[in-house]
């Protein structure tokens, strides 16, 4: 650009030799200058592929050796996309480096490299993360991003016909209503289970026009739940027989729908009824084989054929295996949640293939601080690491003691969210 203004300026105007010379000196210096400034902000950046080794390299035993040069190409500060996200996600930090390889980018080799990648630039210490995307054909991005630690929300968070889920790589990570399926989530004692079943729960408050009926079981005598009781369309359920008799409920509520459905020709009911299990795992130890038995095999049935009748299983444990839940209940809840564990067949329960600790973050599922979470979102298999908020009892309180529906209509009339 300079060189082709200082030919336009040298043709235009009549420019004496030393005139040249000075020109040639600024210009030199501009461009020393716009060089060195480079090197000096990236140099980090510029040098990675080499220091760690991630640029295609010589390939000793063949003839036809080639060096492939990555090279960086941009540094982009990520931000989520509206104004009013970013003032939400609180704590959200992300930033993106792209490369570009001139023959040919080795994607797999970035991605094997994630934790090297992030000791390189210092990033552990400062608990970022990576995800590596391909680019067209020989770009590579690498999405850098920190999650918060712990921050809590307020109403504005929650809208109609969404569930608010946390706050991921790109900002507040939303799940649409009609998408919805079974979920499972496991974590051990104190990772933050029972919270994130209460957001769930404020969730669905705000979306009582679509809820028939919700039912809240806790057999361990807990008392998260019971608060919910006083709402209309809730039942609180803390006694085993009590369940077995109301599940027979839910699967006649299912026929009917399932009959309804055939007659109307629709695919899918448009209400919900939520069963929301805290602990579920109480269930195996109860003494009385015949009530365990008949529980499961009617939670089995509604995990298997619920979803289109809008019948939703929400189940909440410490531990899963054959003994705690028969998997012809675990295979047909596909959404998955994984809080803090080490258990091995907990892990497992995300994706039973692939080494998923290695490939959604660097951190141990054993060392996940309390609300972290990796989200597989069943219909599309996704997963993302998530931080979910705390929820504190005044906000669920007030939700729950104001008729939520009321306090719906009154955020509906406002400015749009
Ligand atoms: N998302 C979160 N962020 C910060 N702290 C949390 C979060 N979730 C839970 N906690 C803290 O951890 C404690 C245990 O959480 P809880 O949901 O009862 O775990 P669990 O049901 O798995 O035993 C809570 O008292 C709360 O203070
Ligand atoms: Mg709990």
């Amino acid at each position: 650009m300079l060189g082709i203004c200082f030919a336009l300026y040298a043709y235009f105007t009549d420019t004496s030799i030393d005139d040249y010379k000075a020109i040639f000196i600024v210009l030199f210096s501009i461009i020393f200058i716009e060089r060195a400034v480079y090197y000096l902000t990236w140099w980090k950046f510029i040098i990675l592929p080499y220091s760690l080794n991630l640029h295609s390299n010589f390939k000793d035993d063949t003839s036809k050796n080639s060096l492939y040069v990555d090279k960086f190409v941009k540094f982009k500060k990520l931000k989520p996309k509206s104004h009013l996200e970013q003032v939400m996600a609180i704590g959200l930090k992300s930033f993106s480096l792209e490369y570009r390889n001139f023959v040919a980018i080795n994607v797999d080799d970035y991605k094997e490299n994630a934790e090297r990648i992030l000791h390189f630039l210092g990033l552990i210490d400062k608990r970022y993360e990576v995800k590596v995307y391909h680019k067209k054909n020989r770009n590579v991005v690498l999405v850098f991003y920190s999650l918060p630690y712990e921050y809590s929300v307020d109403l504005s968070y929650f809208k109609p016909n969404k569930l608010f889920l946390g706050i991921y790589e790109k900002g507040l990570y939303y799940r649409k209503l009609n998408t919805l399926d079974h979920l499972l989530c496991v974590g051990e004692s104190g990772s933050g289970k029972s919270n994130f079943m209460h957001l769930l729960n404020i969730n669905f408050l705000f979306n009582l026009h679509k809820i028939k009926k919700m039912y809240m079981i806790d057999l361990k005598g807990g008392v998260e739940l019971k608060r919910y009781e006083k709402l209309d369309n809730v039942e609180f359920v803390s006694n085993i027989e009590r369940l077995n008799v109301l599940l027979d409920d839910v699967l006649e509520d299912l026929k009917e729908s399932q009959n309804e459905l055939l007659l109307s020709n629709k695919r899918k009911s448009d209400d919900l009824t939520l069963i929301v299990f805290d602990e579920v795992g109480a269930v195996s130890t109860y003494p009385d084989k015949k009530i365990r038995e008949a529980i499961f095999d009617k939670l089995a049935l509604i995990s298997m054929q619920g979803r289109a009748s809008g019948i939703l299983l929400f189940l909440f444990a410490q531990k899963i295996d054959n003994t705690i839940l028969p998997s012809s209940i675990v295979n047909n809840l596909q959404t998955r949640v994984l809080l803090k564990t080490s258990n091995d067949n907990n892990i497992n329960i995300i994706d039973l293939k692939d080494n998923i600790r290695e490939k959604i973050t660097w951190v141990e599922v054993q060392d996940f601080n309390k609300g972290r979470a990796i989200y597989k979102d069943g219909l599309t298999s996704d997963k993302s690491l998530i931080q979910f908020p705390i929820i504190g009892d005044k906000l669920l309180n007030y939700i729950i003691s104001n008729n939520m529906i009321d306090v719906t209509h009154e955020l509906l009339n406002q400015k749009p969210l």
